[in-house]
């Protein structure tokens, strides 16, 4: 008899986006005359940056004769690209080793993959409302979870509280869903916390792109002593439009020991290397040669045009609901904008609403955990014209 993993019984039925996706095409299906504006799952809609483009292309020419051809790469990514990520950090200031760089397919695969290189005894301190990978991923292994609430009296940011014992903890900054971000000071709280405990922070910085001021950290390792407990995870998906491409990497400082239950000191980058080496073979050569040219100077330049775009949709959607009076928070570090419900509605009614009635997709906050009940969750990633209108339709529905 072979049994399965009994922990799948604690989670809910289907994932998040799943869940979304499935309701939407019901809808669709229904009422196929109807015109659907998309502002759910954080989806990019431009397409890849030119010099990007190229340098795939190119690539992909490269893998067509015999002298330029490539097989198996390394399976903790190429170093050209690593070296491309070296100079990236550097320019806000964070010195990297190569190798504690791991290129992957997205981090939303090594956020859960991760898992792998810690024990089941430890205490998962996540943050609520959070990108939900962190806490189903938990779940999977049976962990014991523990929530800090984020709310709009706290910014929606938690910070340490020494009363709690946490061993392994997650940070999304700037985060998904509220787009709230932050600064040195509060991740320097963290990182003294993370020592004290002999904790290791998780820090999902796949949103570190949209930060648009110098005080807030694009990266923990900003922080002095973070490379002792942290490790960073980053993603091309947001940054450079890669969700459908696939590449990002996680930082695994060399610094960041920790000991098994037996007491055996441990460097985290040789377990992840490890981890990595036995179960995964590497991001193409293809895409990873895509990815050096987001990093190159004209990749910057180009990917920052998007990235502006989405922020002046960010404007647009957040220049709507001053217009209804409704509070939102996020949509200037982020290109999420996170509002209050409005009429006390909770947060799948809002989402049938905007879907029933004005055809318009966004995320109920509760996806995001319990304190996200009551808020809501809209992508600045549609296009122009579709945030337009969706705002119009929006402003217009909600005055009836
Ligand atoms: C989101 O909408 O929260 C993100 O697109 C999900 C992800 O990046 O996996």
């Amino acid at each position: 008899m072979a049994f399965v993993n009994e922990n799948y019984c604690n989670l809910k039925e289907s994932f998040l986006f799943a869940d979304i996706a499935h309701k939407v095409s019901a809808y669709a299906e229904a009422h196929p005359d109807k015109k659907i504006i998309r502002l759910g799952i954080g989806d990019v809609t431009l397409p890849l940056a030119k010099c990007v483009v190229d340098a795939m292309a190119k690539a992909v020419a490269e893998m067509g004769v015999q002298s330029t051809f490539r097989g198996y790469g390394p399976e903790q990514g190429y170093d050209f690209l690593h070296a491309a990520l070296v100079k990236y950090y550097a320019s806000f200031g964070v010195t990297l080793e190569s190798d504690e760089i791991f290129i992957s397919d997205g981090a939303k695969s090594d956020c859960a993959n991760i898992t792998d290189i810690f024990s089941n005894a430890n205490t998962i301190l996540i943050p609520d409302p959070v990108y939900p990978v962190y806490l189903d991923t938990n779940i999977m292994c049976g962990r014991h979870i523990i929530y800090m609430e984020g709310k709009p009296e706290n910014d929606f940011l938690p910070m340490p509280d020494e009363n709690v014992k946490a061993d392994v903890i997650y940070l999304c900054s700037p985060n998904n869903p509220t787009g709230s971000a932050y600064t040195k000071e509060q991740l320097e709280e963290w990182v003294a916390y993370a020592l004290k405990n002999d904790a290791v922070i998780l820090y999902d910085a796949a949103y570190e792109a949209y930060v648009t001021d110098p005080a807030i950290p694009r990266s923990i390792f900003v922080i002095e002593d973070a490379k002792k407990c942290a490790i960073e995870l980053c993603s091309l998906s947001k940054t450079a439009g890669f969700t459908g491409t696939r590449c990002g990497y996680t930082v695994v400082p060399h610094a960041l020991v920790r000991k098994t239950e037996s007491g055996k000191e441990m460097e985290l980058n040789k377990m992840w290397l490890r981890r990595q080496t036995t179960k995964f073979n590497g991001v193409p050569y293809i895409i990873q040669r895509g990815a050096e040219a987001v990093f190159s100077e004209e990749g910057i330049k180009q990917c920052r045009e998007s990235i502006a775009y989405y922020q002046e949709n960010a404007r647009i959607i957040m220049e709507g609901f001053d217009k209804v009076g409704i509070k939102y928070y996020g949509g200037v570090h982020s290109p999420y904008i996170w509002l209050q419900c409005p009429d006390g509605m909770s947060s799948w009614e809002f989402f049938d609403f905007l879907l029933e009635k004005l055809q318009v997709v966004g995320t109920p906050g509760a996806g995001f955990g319990k304190m996200g009940e009551g808020f809501f969750r809209l992508t600045a990633f549609g296009s122009r014209e579709n945030t337009i209108e969706a705002m119009e339709r929006i402003i217009n529905g909600l005055k009836k």
